[in-house]
């Protein structure tokens, strides 16, 4: 799945000072430029009705939980009714609430629990298709008349090519009104085979970007953004704090349906994938979100936008932004460091290998081509393979594992960027992939078997005790099988255990939250060109510490020779801010001393956060 989404891209033992309250330095400006957001599964996180599936009291319930982990933003994927054929992602109704996910009311308790926890509201708002039951679709399907007739992308087809008497039709083949038709041109779905699918009662084909069962909605009708700026001022008026825009770059396509240039490559089903270059990042994307970001902004409260963006390279991410003039997202996400991998190509690049120069190069683009705005740091979500495993190999230990998983979460919480956190990655959970197609819930795995196996891996339950369904749901039959590692690796367990990766993030997301550097500082990258560590420094605010990152990435122990001088930086000593590492395993030769020059040996695998004194 990550290659398909990808191709898109063309488309301490905590420090004194770091205490869990949501203190914030008097300097933060706008609470999204520092924001921990974390994506919850509605599915996945917690079931307090029995039936084996996740729902909004379950994360509820799970709120003073949250509060610990220090999050500020809860971004909520799709739990508006809907078939399900998508999980969610395929809506028939913008403005209530699946049944199987609870009530309006259990919504707006959540909208104000949250509040008392300090938590905001994301919603996951779909607004490039609707499900194939929605009520404007069940219309615009009737006939060619109706007066939604035009809220969908139809086309009559063009003839199909000729064929001898008694030869079957081929396939997306049609006997339409005047004769045998096939789809107007080769644009080929995400999620597998030709974008277009044939209706009787109109004899026209539709299109769709993602499942046949997610029509396109066609906004060069001005009606169909009238309609989806109302479903936003819904939540808006229910006190929502913005939202994750799905699959947004593919709003609009080629008016004049012209054939896209073919990757070479077939897809799981055997369909010869189109690059998606007509029909995803057209212009009119960019103006409709400088509407959608008016009438966000139109709102008090720091409302804003996250976008689902894979992008190429960093420039392209930069667009995104918009203008001063005219602004568009405020966090679209950067994927660029946590899924792109060098020299790939956009077809297969979501596996990066963990490299110093990796991570330095998109830090560094981040910080200098994004003309100041906000990068929005992705390592998960429920598309891809966890990080756990795509940044690890199986000949590694548990401990190698959780050492490089608490690397990335040093990453992800300690530069400039905003930070988004897939439910499950703060203890470590891994992709459960299944191993039988009868398993199998996500629709591209049950088409795509063997090659592709869908997205069920990185969506099963929240793990949240060592007792039966991990604490999860009290129905044996949960809606995808519980993590075999579950005993293990959950909530209760790693509370326990003082190294834990949960540990280790709530350290980090507490020190990023009280720690004047790491809120409001430069970054200054350190030791440019080495290729096993990975050195920067925080810079200080008046009256503060810089802070001192190194991160090595490799299985032996490194030396490195920090020059902090030469970053303007004054050295009398260092003090490691979060453990719980044998603090005696670094060494720092000269720390004390003139020239300034900071001589450290890092344990394999070992993360390095300092204060610089
Ligand atoms: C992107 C979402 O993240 C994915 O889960 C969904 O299947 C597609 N968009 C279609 O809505």
């Amino acid at each position: 799945m990550r290659k398909l989404l990808l191709t898109l891209a063309t488309a301490l033992a905590l420090s004194a000072s770091a205490s869990a309250q949501k203190t914030t330095p008097a300097t933060d400006p706008t609470w999204w430029r520092h924001a921990v957001v974390y994506e919850i599964y509605p599915r996945s996180f917690g079931d307090t009705n029995g039936d084996g599936i996740g729902d909004l009291n379950g994360i509820t319930a799970h709120l003073p939980y949250l509060e610990k982990l220090g999050i500020d933003a809860i971004w909520l994927a799709p739990m508006y009714p809907s078939p399900q054929v998508d999980f969610g992602y395929d809506i028939s109704n913008y403005t209530a609430i699946d049944p199987q996910y609870g009530t309006l009311a259990n919504f707006d308790h959540l909208l104000a629990a949250a509040k008392q926890h300090h938590i905001r509201i994301v919603l996951d708002m779909v607004m490039n298709h609707t499900s194939d039951k929605h009520p404007w679709f069940t219309e615009s399907s009737s006939s060619r008349t109706n007066p939604k007739s035009d809220w969908y992308i139809w086309n009559d087809g063009i003839p199909a090519p000729k064929r001898a008497a008694n030869t079957p039709p081929g396939p997306n083949e049609h006997h339409g009104p005047h004769g045998w038709v096939v789809p107007p041109n080769n644009w080929s779905s995400l999620f597998q085979g030709s974008a277009w699918e044939w209706v009787e009662s109109r004899q026209q084909f539709y299109y769709h970007f993602f499942y046949k069962q997610q029509p396109d909605l066609n906004y060069r009708n001005p009606a169909v953004e009238k309609a989806m700026f109302d479903a936003v001022r819904f939540w808006l008026d229910r006190g929502v704090s913005g939202f994750r825009l799905d699959a947004i770059t593919t709003l609009y396509e080629d008016p004049s349906l012209r054939n896209e240039p073919l990757t070479g490559h077939l897809d799981a089903s055997g369909f010869p994938e189109s690059n998606h270059t007509l029909t995803s990042g057209l212009p009119e994307v960019h103006t409709f979100l400088q509407r959608l970001h008016n009438l966000v902004a139109s709102y008090p409260g720091q409302r804003m936008l996250i976008g689902e963006i894979y992008t190429p390279d960093t420039t392209a991410l930069r667009s995104w932004y918009g203008t001063a003039d005219k602004p568009e997202l405020e966090l679209p996400m950067d994927t660029l460091l946590g899924f792109h991998k060098e020299g790939a190509g956009i077809t297969d690049s979501s596996n990066p290998t963990l490299t110093a120069a990796h991570f330095r190069k998109y830090i560094t683009e981040a910080e200098t081509e994004l003309d100041g705005h906000t990068p929005l740091f992705v390592f998960d979500n429920h598309d891809n393979p966890r990080s756990w495993d795509r940044f690890t190999t199986p000949t590694e230990t548990f401990e190698q594992k959780e050492a490089l998983a608490k690397i990335i979460a040093t990453v992800l919480y300690t530069t400039h960027a905003a930070s988004l956190i897939y439910y499950g990655a703060e203890i470590g959970m891994k992709t459960h992939t299944p191993t039988r197609r009868e398993d199998v819930r996500d629709p591209i795995g049950i088409t795509g078997w063997p090659k592709e196996k869908g997205r069920d891996g990185e969506r099963t339950p929240m793990q949240w005790t060592p007792g039966p369904q991990a604490g999860f749901s009290t129905n044996p039959h949960t809606w995808l099988p519980i993590g075999d590692d579950y005993k293990t690796v959950n909530v209760q367990t790693e509370s326990a255990v003082p190294n834990s990766l949960l540990h280790w993030t709530e350290s980090l997301t507490a020190l990023r939250r009280t720690n004047p550097a790491l809120h409001d500082g430069g970054i200054i990258m350190l030791d440019n060109t080495n290729p096993s560590v990975l050195s920067y420094v925080r810079t200080a605010p008046a009256n503060a510490h810089p802070i001192l990152i190194s991160l090595n990435m490799t299985s032996q122990p490194q030396t490195i020779h920090l020059d902090l001088a030469a970053a303007g930086i004054s050295v009398h000593g260092l003090k490691s801010l979060i453990g719980p590492q044998d603090l005696s395993t670094f060494t720092c030769k000269d720390c004390p001393q003139p020239p300034f020059t900071t001589d450290l040996t890092l344990p394999p695998f070992a993360s390095f956060i300092a204060e610089v004194q």
